[in-house]
């Protein structure tokens, strides 16, 4: 029996995540044996280039030289102590020092862990209940925060999920990206009882937004009158167009930030800080209980420590440099030939929009999300050894490995693809 089929005997679908099983786009989901650079190999030795890159956890590539070699001299030391560690302190120092806003940091062991208790937090600090988010974000699987949202969810009906009791998310108000005047209304009437907004400062989780200008500065401006905790959910953002995340990049400093993917170097990580006077609320200082048998493991903020040590400005520079020459390009060679498709970016963050109207919302990411077409351009891409994410409203990635060779390969079989299909 193959690997799939035994996969599918005892993994629920084949899979630990959902979209690994390949649900949106069909077909049989792969089977990864090993990686290095911009290429992973299946069980079967077939090579691919790499644009999921462990959703965007990997931005220095498989198997980075600086990664592996922090992450094998830790591991020969010993594994977990249930303990702080030295690998934590420093990462936790050179975080804080990267982003002003963090002045404290909580180590947990995933992006879920650390939205979760984020909210938590912000909830005892205000001691009040509600919390407002954004139609598309995905702040993990929490019970609060899964409604209508992006990401895997997108392909549920009304982005939910069953299970949730109605009082978990009846204090969650989810409202359009973008749109700066029902945020305004919504704080305006309901402020006494909010506890904090959060926000992809830039989703990726139906597919790339950008935010527009001045919605950012609004909504720290709004959150701050009211007394309102403002969370930006930098997990995907963090650490991946420069050192200091979205937050640098738009000028605005949340009162809490959430991070994951990239800090752990590729290994499960989640991380939430900000401001001391919130921060310390949180256990042991205060009364907010939050704790982890292997938050802050040493491997893997060895992992994350070095991963942040090779991000230098000159090798963002240069990620960020390919990433938009290579968005250029393909969205000219489309627009040449009249194909209703282009790639939006942030940085070295990309997805496709199979329509040429501009996309500022759920809404409009949905219906610019042609699902059918997207499963053959998928299919075709990993034809020519090429995998991306296997569903439509998320963001592929580039990393510091690929080169314009991998760059220039899939921007011609995205054109090719889309000129045989006569969109
Ligand atoms: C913005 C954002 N927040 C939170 C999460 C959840 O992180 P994790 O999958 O590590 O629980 C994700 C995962 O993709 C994410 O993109």
């Amino acid at each position: 029996m193959d690997l799939v089929s035994q996969a599918k005997q005892v993994l629920v679908g084949g899979v630990s995540s959902p979209v690994r099983a390949f649900k949106a786009v069909g077909g049989r989901p792969l089977i990864m044996a090993r990686g290095h650079g911009s290429r992973m190999f299946d069980s079967n030795g077939k090579s691919y280039t790499d644009y999921c890159l462990s959703w965007g956890a990997l931005i220095l590539g498989h198997a980075h030289p600086a990664v592996s070699k922090a992450a094998r001299s830790t591991i020969s030391l010993g594994s977990s102590f249930g303990t702080t560690t030295k690998p934590e302190i420093e990462i936790a120092q050179a975080i804080v020092k990267r982003i002003p806003s963090m002045d404290k940091v909580r180590f947990v062991n995933s992006g879920t862990e650390a939205t979760m208790s984020a909210v938590r937090l912000a909830r005892s600090f205000t001691k009040r209940s509600k919390v407002v988010k954004f139609d598309g974000c995905y702040h993990g699987h929490v019970d609060d925060l899964l409604t209508v949202a992006g990401s895997g969810v997108a392909g549920l009906p009304t982005s939910s999920s069953k299970g949730i009791p109605p009082e978990h998310v009846g204090n969650t108000l989810s409202l359009p990206f973008n749109d700066a005047t029902q945020l305004a209304i919504t704080l305006d009437r309901h402020w006494q009882d909010i506890a904090c907004v959060i926000v992809e400062p830039v989703p990726g989780n139906m597919g790339v937004v950008l935010p527009l200008p001045g919605f950012l500065k609004t909504l720290r401006a709004l959150t701050k009158k009211l007394g309102i905790v403002l969370i930006f959910d930098e997990v995907m953002t963090g650490f991946r167009s420069n050192p200091g995340g979205a937050q640098a990049d738009f000028k605005v400093a949340p009162d809490l930030t959430c991070l994951g993917k990239i800090i752990g170097g590729g290994y499960p990580v989640g991380a939430y800080g900000g401001r001391a006077d919130i921060m310390r609320h949180l256990a042991p200082l205060g009364d907010t209980y939050q704790a982890g048998t292997f938050s802050g493991n040493p491997l893997v903020m060895a992992a994350g420590l070095a991963t942040l040590k090779t991000l230098t400005p000159a090798v963002y520079k240069k990620l960020n440099d390919h990433s938009e020459e290579f968005v250029k390009a393909t969205n000219a060679r489309l627009s040449g030939h009249e194909v209703p498709a282009r790639l939006v970016n942030y940085q070295s963050m990309v997805s496709i929009r199979l329509s040429k109207d501009p996309v500022h919302n759920y809404t409009q990411a949905r219906a610019a999300a042609f699902d059918p077409v997207y499963a053959r351009l998928f299919h075709h891409l990993l034809q020519q050894g090429v995998y991306w994410p296997p569903a439509n409203l998320e963001t592929f990635f580039i990393s510091t490995r690929h080169t314009p060779k991998d760059l220039n390969h899939l921007s011609l079989q995205i054109q090719k693809f889309l000129l045989q299909s006569n969109l």
